[in-house]
C-alpha cells in the first residue's frame, strides 16, 4: 500500500476549515469509568460533554447498555435510519481497555441499521474505544447530519475536540486510515495512538455499508482496519457525510490497569528451571522491548517466530524478565491463535471453517489435507514441515472454500487441491 506523500498530506490539511472546536478538562478514570459522554452534533456544529449517572452505571452496565441508553435520548417513534436525529453511539465498557483482559479492547457500535430498520449493535477491534475511555469519555453519541463531508477530531494529547470540513481525503477505508494517521500523528511512533474510524465509498451506494476501526500496526507500518459489520452502520455514518471520526490517544502507556486483580496478576518470580541458552534468548528479547511489561505481547510474539512456540521455559524465563506473571503469560498465550504451546511446523495451513467456506464444503477440504498430511487437524507432521489448522473466516468468503499457508490464499478449493499445494508449499522457501 503507498503512503500519501508529505505534499499530498499538507495539502490535505490545508483544506480542512474548523467548523466548532471545545476544550474540556481532563477526567481520571475511577473504576473503570470517566463518569462522563460526548454528544457532537453535526447539524449544530455543537459538542457537549454530560454525566455518566450512577443509575446508567446500575442500570445500563457496559457498553451495549450505554449504547441504547444514548440511543434513546436521541430517537422517537418516527426515527428511521436516515433521519438526523438517529445518532451513531459508541462506548467502551468499565474493562474497555484494561491490559489484564484480553478482548476489553472492543468498542460497541450502535445504530438504527438500515437493513433491518430496527437497531443493531456490533462489536469492533481497532484502538478507538480503548482511547475513548483513556481521553476521559465513556461514550459518545453522533447525531445530526452535515451538509458537507466533515470530520470529527479527538485530541486527548490538547483535551479538544473538532468538527472540521474534511474535502480532499479518500472515500475509501483503506486510504482514508492512511491518510489520517499520517495527518494526526506527531513522528512515526505517535502513529499507534491515533485510531481512525471511517466507511468507503460501497456504503455510498449499499445499505450494508461496514464501519472501518483501525489500529496502526508497527510491525508492518500500515494502517489497519477491523470492521463493525453488522447492519449497514457504514451507510448511516457517510449518509450523515461523516469522512471520519479520528482520535489521537494519550502516549502509549495505558492510564490505568488491573495490576490489582488478584485473578490476572498472580505475583511473578519463584523458581526457573530453563537452562541459561534459554534465559539468554528470551533476555535478548525482552532488552529489545526494554523489558517493559506493557509489550509483552510482542515479546511473545517474537518468541513464537523465534522457537514456533511458547514453551513453558520461556514463560518462566519471561517472567522474571518483566516481572508479569506466568498466570499472565500463560493467558495471553492460551487466549491467541497466533501463539501455540506445542511446536508448530514450519508451515502452518489454515483451512478455513467460517460459515461461507463450511457451507460450500470446508470439512472436506480439512479432511482431503489431513490425508495428504497423515495427521488430523492440529497436528504436526512428523518431519517438522506442516501444521494444520481449522482456523475462522479468513476474510476471503469470495473465494470460499479457502485455506491459507503464510501470506498466500488458496482459493475455490477442491479437494484434489490438496497434495498440489502441499507439494508447491514443501518445495517453497521461507
Ligand atoms: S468463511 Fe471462509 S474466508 Fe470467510
Amino acid at each position: 500500500m503507498s503512503h500519501p506523500t508529505p505534499d499530498t498530506v499538507a495539502k490535505m490539511r490545508r483544506a480542512h476549515k474548523v467548523l466548532a472546536e471545545f476544550r474540556y478538562e481532563p477526567a481520571e478514570l475511577e473504576r473503570g469509568y470517566a463518569n462522563r459522554s460526548l454528544r457532537i452534533d453535526i447539524s449544530a456544529n455543537r459538542i457537549e460533554v454530560r454525566p455518566v449517572t450512577q443509575q446508567m452505571k446500575d442500570l445500563w452496565i457496559g457498553g451495549k447498555g450505554f449504547d441504547l441508553w444514548l440511543m434513546f435520548q436521541e430517537i422517537d417513534k418516527d426515527t428511521k435510519w436516515d433521519s438526523p436525529n438517529n445518532p451513531i453511539c459508541m462506548s467502551s465498557g468499565p474493562l474497555g481497555g484494561t491490559m489484564s483482559f484480553p478482548g476489553s479492547g472492543k468498542t460497541l457500535v450502535t445504530s438504527i441499521s438500515p437493513t433491518t430498520r430496527n437497531i443493531m449493535d456490533c462489536n469492533v477491534g481497532g484502538y478507538f474505544g480503548p482511547y475513548m475511555k483513556f481521553a476521559g469519555f465513556d461514550a459518545l453519541a453522533i447525531t445530526g447530519k452535515a451538509s458537507q463531508d466533515v470530520l470529527i477530531f479527538i485530541d486527548a494529547k490538547e483535551n479538544r475536540i473538532t468538527i472540521e470540513e474534511a474535502p480532499l481525503e479518500s472515500a475509501d477505508s483503506h486510504l482514508a486510515a492512511e491518510e489520517f494517521t499520517e495527518m494526526y500523528a506527531l513522528d512515526e511512533l505517535d502513529k499507534r495512538n491515533v485510531a481512525v474510524v471511517c466507511a468507503g465509498r460501497a456504503a455510498e451506494h449499499t445499505r450494508l455499508g461496514v464501519l472501518n476501526f483501525s489500529f496502526y500496526d508497527w510491525r508492518r507500518k500500515v494502517a489497519r482496519l477491523k470492521q463493525a459489520g453488522r447492519g449497514g452502520i457504514g451507510t448511516v455514518f457517510r449518509n450523515k457525510r461523516l469522512k471520519a471520526l479520528v482520535i489521537r490517544g494519550k502516549p502509549l502507556a495505558p492510564t490505568w490497569r488491573v495490576a490489582e486483580s488478584k485473578v490476572a496478576m498472580r505475583p511473578a518470580g519463584g523458581a526457573c528451571a530453563c537452562s541459561q541458552d534459554m534465559k539468554a534468548s528470551v533476555r535478548k528479547i525482552a532488552e529489545k522491548w526494554g523489558q517493559d511489561p506493557d509489550y509483552v505481547i510482542e515479546m511473545l510474539q517474537d518468541l513464537q517466530d523465534q522457537d514456533r512456540h511458547i514453551s513453558q521455559a520461556a514463560i518462566d524465563a519471561l517472567s522474571l524478565e518483566t516481572g508479569v506473571s506466568r498466570g499472565q503469560l500463560y493467558h495471553i498465550a492460551t487466549f491467541y491463535k497466533a501463539f501455540s504451546l506445542t511446536p508448530r511446523g514450519e508451515k502452518v495451513i489454515q483451512v478455513c471453517v467460517g460459515t461461507a467456506c463450511h457451507v460450500k464444503g470446508a470439512a472436506q477440504i480439512v479432511s482431503a489435507f489431513e490425508r495428504a498430511l497423515g495427521i488430523k487437524q492440529g497436528g504436526t507432521t512428523k518431519d517438522g514441515k506442516f501444521t494444520l489448522e481449522a482456523v475462522a473466516c479468513l476474510g476471503c468468503c469470495s473465494l470460499a472454500p479457502v485455506a491459507k499457508v503464510g501470506e498466500e490464499i488458496y482459493g475455490n478449493l477442491q479437494t484434489k487441491d490438496a497434495p498440489r499445494i502441499i507439494r508447491a508449499e514443501g518445495a517453497r522457501r521461507g
